[in-house]
């Protein structure tokens, strides 16, 4: 059986005023009526063949976890908590040596909590050509095919067949968020996927990889782990003990410098909508190339994201390639050019209070 581990402790700061640092996007229903959360945990259900999920959350939304799992009828998931965001690679250290008590050899399949899927079976059958790979001791992440120089996502360039796993492949290199000019690069060489964020890997394969290349990043979660308190369904870190631990992504931290990786090319309709770009490609635009929502009214626009989400109406006029996003506390007006520096503004909110 594969564990699935859903990570659900990022702030979705590119999605800024819609995700707040108390009800972040992955908890909000940004498509269709349950929260990407939610699909998340219904694409891993039990009826599917999975084993019962952990979720790593941080502690501030403990509650919006249990609620939402509820509702899809996760009954008090196995929660383990955070009291500060540490970035991926903590988290997946933490749940891998959680994992590994119970089974060394643990199958996880560590899933973004805000993620996209528009075809589930697809999604299956591609965790199932990447378990052979994980089994037979690699990192496996899934590749989806670039349409665009993004510069927010991991980029792989495969190599050759994984033997005796069909429809995988060694992976070259793993380039974590390139700058514009070489994402153009990878883009037309034709040769490179993105990394979709999700992995397939053995607990114990994974340990020895945090040895290997981030030793005191597991030491540090050894013994943050071993600090940490039950509480109802929750696993609770002490912050001291978890601030201690080096905050990186798993795509800087072990992806790039592993020589174990192996990639699944697949295609089942994904999407992280981690920007407003991504979130209106995922939507029905109109002729004009808009996604609006809400209350907007729209003369001469073109190729724009207008989000409506307060009491005022929305009017633009002879205007192109725009981020407008209303709230109750915030409005945001952007080039869409500039969709993942919204970034830029939450970082400088939280420097100045
Ligand atoms: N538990 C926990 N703790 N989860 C976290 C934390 C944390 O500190 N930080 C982020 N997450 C969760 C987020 O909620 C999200 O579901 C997932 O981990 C990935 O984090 P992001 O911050 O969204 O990563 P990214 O989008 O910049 O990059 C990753 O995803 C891309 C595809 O969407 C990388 O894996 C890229 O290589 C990849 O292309
Ligand atoms: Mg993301």
């Amino acid at each position: 059986k594969i564990k699935p581990v859903i990570l659900s402790g990022g702030s979705g700061s590119r999605l800024w005023p819609l995700s707040r640092s108390k009800y972040p996007k992955q908890f909000l229903p940004l498509l269709g009526s349950k929260s990407l959360f939610a699909q998340t945990l219904e694409r891993i259900g039990a009826d599917y063949g999975f084993d019962a999920p952990l979720v790593v959350a941080n502690e501030h939304h403990r509650f919006i976890v249990n609620e939402q799992a509820e509702k899809v009828g996760v009954s008090e998931p196995q929660v383990l908590l955070e009291p500060l965001g540490r970035n991926t690679a903590p988290a997946i250290a933490a749940a891998a040596l959680l994992a590994a008590k119970d089974d060394p050899e643990a199958l996880l399949l560590f899933l973004p909590s805000d993620h996209v899927i528009m075809d589930t079976p697809g999604f299956h059958k591609a965790v199932k050509k990447a378990a052979e790979a994980a089994v037979a001791g690699q990192l496996c992440c899934f590749g989806m095919t670039p349409t665009r120089p993004e510069t927010g996502y991991g980029y792989i360039a495969a190599g050759e067949a994984l033997e005796g796993c069909d429809g995988a492949f060694h992976i070259d290199a793993f380039k974590e968020k390139p700058d514009a000019a070489t994402a153009q690069g990878y883009l037309e060489a034709g040769t490179y996927s993105w990394n979709s964020g999700m992995f397939l890997f053995r607990a114990d394969v994974i340990l020895e990889e945090f040895r290997r290349h981030q030793a005191d990043m597991l030491t540090a979660t050894e013994k943050a782990l071993l600090g940490a308190r039950k509480d109802l369904n929750f696993l609770r870190m002490e912050e001291a003990d978890f601030a201690a631990v080096p905050a990186e992504s798993i795509d800087y931290a072990i992806m790039e410098p592993t020589d174990k990786a192996a990639v699944v090319p697949a295609e089942f309709g994904w999407s992280d909508v981690g920007s407003f770009t991504a979130l209106a490609d995922v939507q029905e635009k109109d002729a004009s190339g808009n996604v609006a929502h809400g209350d907007v009214m729209m003369e001469d626009t073109s190729n724009s994201f207008i989000h409506q989400g307060d009491g005022m109406l929305v009017a633009t006029l002879g205007v192109k390639d725009l981020i407008v996003v209303t709230s109750d506390d915030a409005v945001l007006v952007a080039d869409k050019s500039r969709d993942q520096d919204v970034k830029k503004i939450v970082d400088r909110l939280n420097a100045e209070g």
